[in-house]
């Protein structure tokens, strides 16, 4: 018998209910007399919010390393970077006592709106997933626990507690599960956080499909299930659903039901034990670990600094960048001494230090003289003396740098952003300025993206640059003298405005619920289906120097799905400086059943090149790379046929195509049925097989009918689409049979091979 069995054993009801809920805001329930430490979690995800006083919900928390948050951290691509940043934060973790910090966050942004976007990767759930495996991974190989969050589909902060995410099977399983997915199967977080929402009406605190039946039966997940901080509703059905632990505590109340739902029957002890043996594997496995001590401060404030530089994403640029041999510079806006560099909400760090951006870029600027005005208020509302002063600034500078931040009234975990765009004296600023001084660049520190229409033509240059840790300041800095080429890539699409982004029309929800109508066609998927023109399209990002793709292969033009194939590209700096590319491979199906996105980002490699050089990017690209879900199998399928293999440097910058055919080799059940249609059963060859007699003879006798009628319909496919059973009803009593049981007849023959 294992130690935890054992330990099972020796614990009261009492024990064992008060173990599945937190014993306080940050700590669960230790149980002294049987060796029981409690666990201590924080909030995470870009840094430890490790509270001065853990019995406190709210207090202080401990200086730490305030990281660029997910949205930079993504738009670097670099996995081994990630996986970095993962290790540095396990190192803060075991300094301040800290078991498990409560990330990451990989819920899509399936709108731009959401308040929370700064905390989540991306709206391609490919590049999550990886981002969160090298997050998770880097954490966790240091014996520090991590809280992959929030299952699922908590995609907007309107109604977050309450909205009900309506979605189809298909669309759930192809957008809003696959980087959890992937994180569980690849990267096994100790912890899995619940989201606050419902899924099709069921909370996810309650809901036995997404905790149990797909991640802890279909995926394996071996951890133990949190509750996002507050969002069980009924204790005893959570427990029933696999929601393990309860956050946070203490709740007597909900102690007790599960004490008397063991009592009367209501729950069986079986499912609490469970839960109670979940958690103790989690806390037993935390306790291994030793904590205290201290952290590298001044390495982690340097790592900070490396991943927001690889992070920023250079949008636009005629040259002006990087910066060399101005005399004067004129630094405008708040944000250039006010760094903005986190968001609002759980995961707000107390940060060891800040960059001060302005002297980040004296410090780089050399012999050349900074102004600096502040040019907007901090929040809504117009000052015109703010832009004079500006403007007068930027007129006698050989450049200007400004620095626009949004408001964090504007962003933050709890609500929705109204819009998508800067503060109207913001805006106003950018304008005055670039109408009097053409060398304007424009600097954002922002969590998702803005709008950028009123006024971007104006800029010389514009650097997004994110919510962007306690060392963005000078990583900025870094960028804008050239001293870092910028690498960062979007991991989410910027829209020209905000009526095209794909989930318009269906955001907020109304009723409790919001619907997501646009299905699998979220984000690029949407903007390349509908040819909608995007402001920056996803992936998109400039470098100071140039790449080339060159001798592009597959490892086969024919190949199994169950084998995969290898995709290879020789990539070439042909520029002066070095830099680095982020190659990206799409695949695109010529031909489904079922409708699908034009292109999926299925593999991706960041390579450093020095000026001149060439290396070759290989990828393997496997069997989920071609295949989709099929509500109908239950199962992501593959389907024979032709694919096209798209490498390029961005979802809109395809360089190469290599078409390629796949096999299937699924044996798939015939998912033929009483109401399947004519059209179903001919394309079905089993199907085919038992109806062509009908089939003919429908042909025949329709082309007899109405083959030469003057308006020239096609007379078979008149009944393609209605079902076979309706066709059959239309024969009345020519038949001996009745419809339904020839159809169950035919459709016994056909199953007989499933
Ligand atoms: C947030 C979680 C966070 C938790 C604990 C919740 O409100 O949604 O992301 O980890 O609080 O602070």
């Amino acid at each position: 018998m294992t130690k935890i069995t054992e330990l099972i054993k020796k614990m009261t009801l009492e024990e064992k209910a008060a173990l599945c809920t937190g014993a306080g805001p940050w700590t669960t329930t230790p149980i002294e007399h049987l060796g029981v430490p409690e666990m201590t979690v924080t909030d995470g995800p870009h840094g430890v919010r490790r509270s001065e006083d853990v019995t406190a919900f709210v207090t202080k928390s401990v200086p730490a390393t305030c990281f660029p948050t997910a949205a930079c951290m993504a738009s670097t691509w670099d996995v081994d970077l990630i996986h970095k940043l993962g290790e540095a934060l396990a190192e803060e973790c075991i300094a301040l006592k800290v078991d498990v910090i409560l990330g990451p966050g990989a819920n899509m942004k399936r709108t731009p709106l959401c308040g929370r976007n700064f905390e989540y990767y991306s709206e391609d759930p490919y590049l999550a997933g990886q981002m969160a495996v090298s997050f998770i991974n880097g954490v966790q190989s240091k014996g520090v626990g991590t809280s992959l969050k929030h299952f699922a589909a908590n995609n907007q902060e309107y109604q977050r507690s309450t909205i009900s995410s309506e979605m189809d099977e298909r669309t759930l399983r192809e957008i809003y599960l696959p980087a959890f997915e992937t994180a569980v199967k690849q990267a096994k977080p100790w912890t899995v956080m619940c989201s606050y929402n419902k899924i099709n009406g069921t909370y996810s605190a309650e809901n036995h499909k997404l905790l149990t039946e797909i991640l802890k039966e279909e995926w394996g997940f071996e951890g133990l299930v949190v509750s996002d901080w507050g969002a069980v509703h009924d204790r005893v059905e959570a427990l029933k659903a696999g929601l393990d632990l309860e956050m946070p505590g203490p709740r007597e109340r909900r102690v007790k039901a599960v004490i008397e739902a063991v009592r009367s029957g209501e729950l069986s002890e079986s499912t609490l034990d469970e839960s109670v043996r979940r958690v103790l594997e989690i806390v037993f496995k935390a306790s291994e670990t030793k904590k205290g001590g201290s952290f590298d401060i001044a390495g982690n404030h340097a790592l900070a600094r490396k991943v927001a530089a690889e992070g920023m994403v250079l949008l636009k640029n005629n040259g002006i960048l990087p910066l060399k041999g101005q005399q004067s510079i004129a630094v405008i806006g708040r944000a250039a001494k006010e760094a903005y560099y986190q968001g609002g909400g759980s995961s707000h760090i107390n940060p060891t230090r800040v960059d001060d951006p302005f002297e980040e870029l004296q410090k780089l600027a050399g012999n050349a003289r900074l102004t600096y005005a502040e040019g907007y208020l901090k929040d809504e509302g117009n000052d015109q003396t703010l832009i004079d002063e500006a403007v007068k600034n930027a007129r006698s500078a050989n450049v200007a740098l400004l620095y626009i931040s949004l408001p964090a009234s504007k962003e933050s975990e709890g609500y929705d952003r109204p819009d998508l765009d800067l503060t109207r004296q913001q805006i106003m600023l950018i304008k005055a300025v670039t109408a009097i001084q053409p060398n304007t660049v424009v600097i954002l520190n922002n969590g998702a993206p803005v709008v950028m229409s009123e006024w971007i033509s104006g800029t010389a240059a514009v650097l997004e640059a994110w919510m962007m840790g306690q060392a963005g300041g000078g990583a900025i800095a870094d960028i804008l003298f050239g001293k870092v080429n910028p690498s960062g890539r979007l991991a989410e699409s910027f829209v020209s405005k905000l009526v095209d982004s794909s989930a318009y029309i269906n955001y907020p929800g109304e009723n409790g619920q919001v619907r997501y109508g646009e299905g699998v066609f979220m984000g690029y998927r949407y903007y390349d289906a509908k040819q909608i023109p995007v402001l920056f399209p996803f992936g998109f990002g400039l470098s100071y120097t140039n790449f080339v793709y060159t001798n592009p292969k597959a490892s086969a033009e024919t190949f199994k799905d169950v084998d995969g194939v290898r995709v290879s590209v020789d990539v070439t700096n042909t520029g002066k400086v070095a830099g680095k590319e982020v190659v990206q491979v799409y695949v695109h199906d010529n031909k489904s059943k079922l409708a699908r996105p034009p292109k999926e980002l299925k593999g991706f490699a960041k390579v450093e090149l020095q000026p001149g050089e060439t290396k070759t990017v290989i990828l393997k690209l496997n069997f989920r790379a071609f295949a989709y879900y099929h509500p109908a199998y239950k199962q992501w399928i593959t389907e024979d046929g032709e694919f096209d293999i798209l490498i390029g440097a961005s979802s809109a910058d395809i360089r190469c195509t290599l078409p390629v055919t796949l096999q299937s080799t699924l044996e798939l059940p015939s998912i033929l049925n009483r109401d399947s249609t004519m059209r179903e059963w001919v394309e079905d060859p089993r199907g085919m097989s038992v109806l062509a007699p009908l089939y003919q003879l429908l042909n025949a006798q329709m082309s007899a009918n109405f083959g030469s009628n003057e308006i020239g319909m096609d007379p078979i496919g008149f009944l393609m689409d209605s079902p076979v059973m309706s066709l059959l009803y239309f024969m009345g009593d020519a038949m001996t049979t009745s419809p339904e049981e020839l159809v169950d007849e035919w459709l016994a023959k056909v199953h007989a091979t499933d």
